[in-house]
């Protein structure tokens, strides 16, 4: 129907977009796209390829040349680059500890902002990323930012991995932070609030609740429309 609109969630590690975001997709019955997932996925095939970050001018041939598929599973989202599914390698240490280096890169940048835009055109997209609301889908109808604090996002971070990585929660902190200082402070789209996101703050609140006050907005959003015809 023509009542479908964008949401655009954006916000910093860990506060929940991934979540809150497939869940609000799941009740409107809207498409959830992962970009988180696209950068890590590039991240993974360069690192297996042996190509540093710091190589630019290679990254960027790399990146124009390959095939990336998003397959939407059931709960999870397939990344597939050359055909090959990188997803069971995109949550390491090792991958969030790179991606940002990788997700820096302009050529990067343009090929992904280029193909996350493509699977918003027929709306009902619920997008999470760090420059969403920003710079892919600046006319999304209802943009959020989340947030919560570090020590928050760390800890919810350390409950998912401490069973299967060696890491400590203040390592957790500290690689975090550092990864926001890098998303905040690159030259091309940076992670920041859009002059029109809604703030959501989720220190203190609960998955549902989340979920709950995203898709109240959007609801809010399509009535007012319905009303102006
Ligand atoms: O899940 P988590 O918040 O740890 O990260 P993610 O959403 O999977 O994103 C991983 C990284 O990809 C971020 O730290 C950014 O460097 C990059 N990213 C980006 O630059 N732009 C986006 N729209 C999404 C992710
Ligand atoms: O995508 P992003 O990095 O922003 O966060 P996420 O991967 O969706 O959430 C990180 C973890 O925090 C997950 O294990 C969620 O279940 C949990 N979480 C939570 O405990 N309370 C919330 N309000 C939101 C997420």
């Amino acid at each position: 129907t023509n009542d479908r609109i964008n949401v655009a969630i954006d916000g910093p590690a860990g506060a929940g977009k991934s979540t809150v975001a497939r869940l609000v997709a799941r009740e409107l019955s809207y498409i959830y796209v992962d970009t988180g997932a696209m950068y890590r996925a590039i991240t993974w095939y360069m690192l297996r390829e042996g190509i540093a970050a710091e190589n630019h001018e290679l990254v960027d041939r790399k990146v124009q040349n390959m095939a990336i598929e998003l397959l939407p599973e059931k709960d999870v989202q397939k990344v597939l680059i050359n055909g090959e599914d990188m997803t069971p390698h995109i949550r390491s240490l090792q991958v969030s500890g790179q991606v940002s280096q990788y997700s820096k890169i302009e050529g990067v940048r343009s090929r992904l902002s280029h193909l996350q835009r493509q699977m918003a055109l027929r709306k009902g997209v619920v997008m999470d990323g760090r420059d969403i609301g920003t710079t892919v889908l600046p006319d999304a109808e209802v943009k959020i930012f989340m947030t919560a604090s570090v020590e928050e996002r760390a800890l919810r971070r350390y409950k998912e991995l401490k069973d299967t990585e060696t890491v400590t929660l203040q390592q957790l902190e500290h690689d975090i932070a550092a990864r926001d200082r890098l998303d905040e402070g690159r030259e091309i789209s940076p992670l920041c609030r859009a002059e029109d996101a809604i703030l959501l703050d989720t220190t203190h609140m609960d998955i549902l609740q989340a979920v709950e006050a995203i898709v109240s907005h959007c609801r809010t959003y399509v009535n007012g429309e319905r009303n102006h015809l």
